[in-house]
C-alpha cells in the first residue's frame, strides 16, 4: 500500500519581480491543496521560494551598484513577507543562491557529467534576450523574429549540452502510460503533439565571461548553469538536503508540481528527462493552470496592468481575496480579474448565501434559547434529506479536489448551505417555537451542524474567516471533522458579528492602476488630498471629506460602535518627498501591517515616531494620498499650532482594541 502523503510545489518565482496576483493564485492554490490533503489525513509537505540566478538579476544588482548577493538578500523576504500576510504556510522557502541548493545541483551535474550524458559543443543560434534562452528555427519563426530582431542576439560560443534527445521515445512512453502525469488532459496532448517533433539537446551553461551569476560547473570552472538546470532542481535539492535520498524517496513520489502554461514545457520534457538522466524516478503529477487576464491580456510589468495582491488584500481582507481565487480561476482555463466581479462573488457566495443564514439562524437562537445550541431531535423526512445532501457533499468534496476542480468544490459546499436556508424556510423555526420549543431546536442543530460542517470543508481555502466562526459559535479546533453529527448541543455561542459583511468597490482602483502604469505622473505639486480628515490629523474619526464635524450635535452609541478605534505601533517612518506636510507611517497592529499617510510632518520627526503606540481608527475606508494609498488614520490632538499624536500612557499589547 502506497503511503497516504501530498507533496505540493509552486514555481520558484523570480527574485527581481514584484508579486502580483498570477503568483498569489499558484501559492494559493498549492496551499489550499495542501491544506485540505492535510485535512484528509495525509502527511503533506509544501515547497515554494525564489529563483536567483541568471543575466536579469546580474544586471539589475550592477544598476544598484551593489553585488548580486546583496540584492537577492533584499528582494527574497518580500516573497515570504506576502505569503505570511496571506496565510499562506509552506514548509519550506527554498533560495537558488543558498548552499544547500547549489551543492545539490552541482552534484547532480557530475552525476549527469559522469554518466557521459552532458558534452561539450560550440553553438550558434539565436538568443532571446528577455527569456535567456536559445531559440529554436521553428521557435523563431512562431515568434515572428526574424535576425534583425532586436529581442534577439547570435550568438556563436562554446557551451555545454544535455544530451535531452536521448530521452525523448522514454518520455513518449511514460506520458501515454500515466494520463495523471500531465493535466489537464489538453497540455497532456499539446506536449504528446509538441515530442512528435525530433527533441534536441539543451543547452545548460554560460561562459563566465557573459554571465557570472550562476551556479559553477563542477566539471568547468569557467562556466556556470543558470535557470533551469539550476532551478527546476530545487523541487529535490530541499529534500535532500533535509535528509539525504531516504527523506527525497518519502516525498518524490507523491511530488504534484503546479505551474502556469507558460512554463509547460521546461517541467513537462526538460524536467523528467533530467530526472531521469541523474537515475530519479519521475514526479507524480505535472498541472498547469491558465493565466489571469486584465482585459484579455496576460499581466505583466511591462504592460503595466498587474494587480498587486497587497492592494486588493488591505481593501478586502484576505480570505475574501483567497476565495475569489480559488472560486473563480477554473483550473486549466484562463480567467478575467475585475475587481467588480471579487466584490460580487463575495457578496453573493460570503455575505448573502453563508453570512444571512448564519446571522438569521444566530439570532433564532439568541431569541428562543439565549445563544446556546440545543439538541437535535428525531429526524424527519427534511432532516434525512439534509444529512444525505451533506454526506454527498462530504465525498464529492473530497473527490474534487483529487481532480483538481477547487472552483466545483466551493460551489458544491455553498449548495450544501443554500439547501440549509431552504430547509429554515421550509420549517420556520420562528413558527414552530410557540408550540413546539424542542422540534424548533431541533432545525437550528441541523442547521448549525451544516454550518459546522461547512466551516471544516472551507477552512482549507479561508482559514481565518472559518476560526473567527468556530469562536463564533463557541467550538474547538477539533470539531473541524469530516463527518455528520458532531456539533456538541449546551454550547454557549458568542455574541452575533457578521462574519461577512456586504462590501462595495472601493473606487481608488482606477488611480492606482494607472499609477502603476506611470508612476512619475502623480508627482503634481496639487495633488489633492481626500479625505481631508486623513491628512488633517483630526481627533474627529472619519468626517465627511469637505464638511467641519458638527459641533455639539449628539451621536448614538451605535454610532461611535461603528469606528474600530486600535492601538498601533510605528514600525517606519518617512517623509513624503515634495509636500512638508505627510509622513508615510507603516504600523504594525500585531497580525498585520499598514501604511497609513498622515499630515504631521510639521510636528514631528520621523524618527520620533518609530517604536511608539498610536492609536489608529482601523476600519477606514483606504484613500490616497499623493499618489500612497493610506489604510486608516492616526489620531491626534490639536490646539492653536500645537499638535500631538495620541497614544496608550502605559503600553498595551499591539493591535489592542479600544472601547
Ligand atoms: N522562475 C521561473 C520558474 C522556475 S520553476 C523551477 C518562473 N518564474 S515567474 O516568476 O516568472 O513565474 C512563476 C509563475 O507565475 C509561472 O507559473 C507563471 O505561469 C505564473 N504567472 C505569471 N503571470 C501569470 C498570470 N497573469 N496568471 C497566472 N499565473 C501567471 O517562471
Amino acid at each position: 500500500m502506497t503511503a497516504n502523503r501530498f507533496y505540493v510545489t509552486t514555481p520558484i518565482y523570480y527574485v527581481n519581480d514584484e508579486a502580483h496576483i498570477g503568483h498569489a493564485y499558484t501559492t494559493t492554490l498549492a496551499d489550499v491543496l495542501n491544506r485540505y490533503h492535510r485535512l484528509f489525513g495525509a502527511d503533506t509537505f509544501f515547497l515554494t521560494g525564489t529563483d536567483e540566478h541568471g543575466q536579469k538579476v546580474q544586471q539589475a544588482a550592477e544598476k544598484r551598484g551593489i553585488s548580486p548577493q546583496a540584492h537577492c538578500d533584499e528582494m527574497a523576504p518580500r516573497f515570504a513577507r506576502l505569503w505570511q500576510t496571506m496565510h499562506i504556510q509552506p514548509d519550506d522557502f527554498v533560495r537558488t543562491t543558498e548552499a544547500r541548493h547549489t551543492a545539490i545541483v552541482r552534484d547532480v551535474l557530475q552525476k549527469i557529467w559522469d554518466k557521459d550524458l552532458i558534452y561539450a559543443d560550440v553553438y550558434k543560434g539565436f538568443y532571446e534576450i528577455s527569456e535567456e534562452r536559445f531559440l529554436t528555427d521553428k521557435e523563431m519563426q512562431a515568434k515572428g523574429y526574424t535576425a534583425e530582431s532586436p529581442e534577439v542576439v547570435q550568438i556563436e560560443e562554446k557551451n555545454y549540452f544535455f544530451k535531452m534527445s536521448q530521452f525523448q521515445d522514454w518520455l513518449i512512453g511514460h506520458i501515454e502510460s500515466y494520463p495523471e502525469f500531465i493535466q489537464p488532459e489538453g497540455r497532456r496532448k499539446e506536449i504528446l503533439g509538441f515530442l512528435k517533433q525530433p527533441l534536441g539537446d539543451l543547452c545548460i551553461s554560460r561562459p563566465k565571461s557573459r554571465l557570472s551569476w550562476g551556479v559553477e560547473l563542477p566539471f568547468d570552472t569557467d562556466y556556470v548553469t543558470y535557470v533551469w538546470f539550476d532551478a527546476l532542481l530545487n523541487y529535490v535539492s530541499v529534500h535532500l538536503d533535509r535528509g539525504g535520498e531516504a527523506e527525497l524517496q518519502k516525498w518524490w513520489p507523491h511530488a504534484v508540481h503546479l505551474v502556469g502554461k507558460d512554463i509547460l514545457t521546461t517541467h513537462a520534457v526538460y524536467w523528467p528527462t533530467m530526472l531521469k538522466a541523474a537515475g530519479y524516478e519521475p514526479f507524480q503529477s505535472l498541472i498547469a493552470h491558465g493565466w489571469w487576464l486584465m482585459d484579455n491580456a496576460k499581466m505583466s510589468k511591462s504592460k503595466g496592468n498587474v494587480v498587486k495582491p497587497l492592494d486588493l488584500m488591505q481593501k478586502y481582507g484576505v480570505d475574501a481575496f483567497r476565495y475569489f481565487l480559488i472560486r473563480d480561476m477554473s483550473l486549466g482555463q484562463d480567467s478575467q480579474f475585475s475587481e467588480q466581479a471579487l466584490v460580487e462573488r463575495m457578496n453573493s457566495d460570503l455575505a448573502n448565501d453563508f453570512g444571512n443564514l448564519l446571522n438569521r439562524t444566530l439570532k433564532l437562537l439568541d431569541k428562543y434559547f439565549q445563544g446556546v445550541i440545543p439538541s437535535p431531535g428525531p429526524a424527519g423526512e427534511l432532516e434525512q434529506e439534509l444529512v444525505t445532501l451533506a454526506e454527498q457533499t462530504l465525498t464529492d468534496v473530497r473527490q474534487l479536489v483529487g481532480e483538481y476542480k477547487l472552483h466545483t468544490a466551493l460551489e458544491t459546499i455553498l449548495q450544501l448551505v443554500r439547501r440549509a436556508n431552504k430547509y429554515l424556510e421550509q420549517t420556520a423555526p420562528w413558527k414552530l417555537a410557540k408550540a413546539d420549543l424542542a422540534a424548533a431546536g431541533s432545525v437550528l442543530w441541523h442547521v448549525l451542524e451544516v454550518f459546522r460542517l461547512a466551516a471544516t470543508l472551507l477552512s482549507p481555502v479561508i482559514p481565518g474567516k472559518m476560526q473567527a466562526l468556530l469562536t463564533q459559535l463557541g467550538l474547538s479546533e477539533d470539531t473541524l471533522q469530516l463527518r455528520w453529527g458532531v456539533l456538541p448541543a449546551g454550547i454557549q455561542t458568542g455574541a452575533a458579528e457578521a462574519l461577512f459583511p456586504r462590501q462595495e468597490l472601493i473606487k481608488q482602483e482606477d488611480e492606482t492602476m494607472s499609477e502603476t502604469l506611470n508612476e512619475t505622473t502623480n508627482a503634481s505639486p496639487e495633488a489633492k488630498i481626500e479625505p481631508t480628515a486623513q491628512a488633517a490629523a483630526t481627533t474627529a474619526p472619519a468626517a465627511p471629506p469637505a464638511e467641519d464635524p458638527p459641533e455639539n450635535v449628539l451621536i448614538d452609541i451605535q454610532d461611535f460602535a461603528k469606528v474600530q478605534l486600535r492601538v498601533a505601533e510605528v514600525t517606519f517612518a518617512e517623509r513624503v518627498p515634495k509636500t512638508d506636510k505627510l509622513l508615510r507611517l507603516e504600523v504594525s497592529l500585531g497580525d498585520e501591517t499598514r501604511q497609513i499617510v498622515a499630515g504631521i510632518a510639521a510636528y514631528y520627526e520621523p524618527e520620533a515616531l518609530v517604536g511608539k503606540q498610536i492609536v489608529i481608527v482601523a476600519n477606514l475606508k483606504p484613500a490616497k494620498l499623493r499618489g500612497i494609498m493610506s489604510h486608516g488614520m492616526l489620531l491626534a490632538a490639536k490646539s492653536g499650532d500645537q499638535l500631538s499624536v495620541l497614544g496608550p500612557i502605559n503600553s498595551v499589547a499591539t493591535g489592542a482594541s479600544i472601547s
